[in-house]
């Protein structure tokens, strides 16, 4: 595996130094999803894990029941956030929500694709602005093309005749047009998405499974190891980490895995 940076110290918007795990080529590509109801849960777990994985994931569970206020005390363990609200709105609204996101200090956002290009040029406009006038570093914005748990039929009935591979791509070309640096995919798109995009472009999976868990609604997996291979830049995992007798020891497993 590419050799894991060791932590950056930079300097945050109030001028507070804080320690960040991203590092463009050199870090752990492990994003913790901290899918628990609490937020007395997901420090426990986030401080449990930070020296293990390279950021964790908010997602709207959590923030719905904890507010930003969780956010910043993720944030406050030093590790980096990937705050997954899925925007999905007017470009105006959607510009002032990542413009909120970035205040808080995430390094990784999602927004809907299906928004269409002006919303996606409105929110990565909103998402460099923001980071710049701030000082921060240049925060990624992901686009979520189809949902995983949408099929032919799901497209069909909001009037989508294309089939589920045929509109992410055409929704991954349109996200790159409009200016994005990263998307979400699921692992079985990697492949596809690598060989039609620029290298330039971060793919966030998740879908992760090791095979040492129990079956769940996860029907299409690759392993951490595959998934890299596959050109994924980030690995979103959930359950095989929290789920786990012993969640550290599980996202160690897992970055030896990689090695
Ligand atoms: O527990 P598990 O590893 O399945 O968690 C995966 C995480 O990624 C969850 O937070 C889930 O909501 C999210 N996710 C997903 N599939 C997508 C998009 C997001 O599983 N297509």
């Amino acid at each position: 595996m590419r050799p894991i940076a060791r932590p950056l110290r930079v300097a945050s918007a109030r001028g507070r130094a804080y320690t960040i795990r991203i590092v463009a080529e050199h870090r752990n590509p492990i994003i913790a999803a901290l899918d628990v109801p609490t937020a007395e849960q997901a420090l426990k777990l986030a401080e449990l894990l930070t020296p293990a994985v390279g950021a964790f994931k908010i997602g709207s569970e959590l923030f719905t029941a904890a507010g930003p206020d969780i956010v910043r005390r993720v944030r406050a363990t030093g590790a980096a956030v990937f705050l997954d609200l899925k925007f999905h709105d007017i470009p105006n609204t959607v510009a002032k929500s990542v413009a909120s996101a970035i205040r808080l200090d995430v390094q990784m956002l999602t927004i809907h694709t299906s928004g269409g290009a002006e919303m996606m040029r409105a929110a990565e406009k909103s998402a460099v602005d923001t980071a710049k006038q701030l000082g921060l570093a240049l925060p990624l914005v992901l686009g979520v093309t189809v949902l995983t748990s949408s099929d032919a039929g799901t497209l069909a009935e909001i009037g989508c005749e294309a089939n589920p591979e045929h509109q992410v791509a055409r929704l991954a070309r349109l996200a790159v047009a409009a200016g994005l640096r990263g998307l979400v995919c699921s692992p079985l798109e990697l492949v596809a998405l690598r060989q039609m995009l620029p290298a330039h472009i971060q793919l966030v999976t998740p879908g992760i499974r090791t095979g040492a868990e129990k079956a769940d609604d996860q029907k299409r997996t690759l392993t951490p190891r595959e998934a890299m291979a596959a050109g994924a830049s980030w690995l979103v995992i959930g359950r095989p980490i929290y789920g786990a007798k012993n969640p550290r020891a599980a996202a160690e497993a897992i970055l030896e895995s990689l090695s």
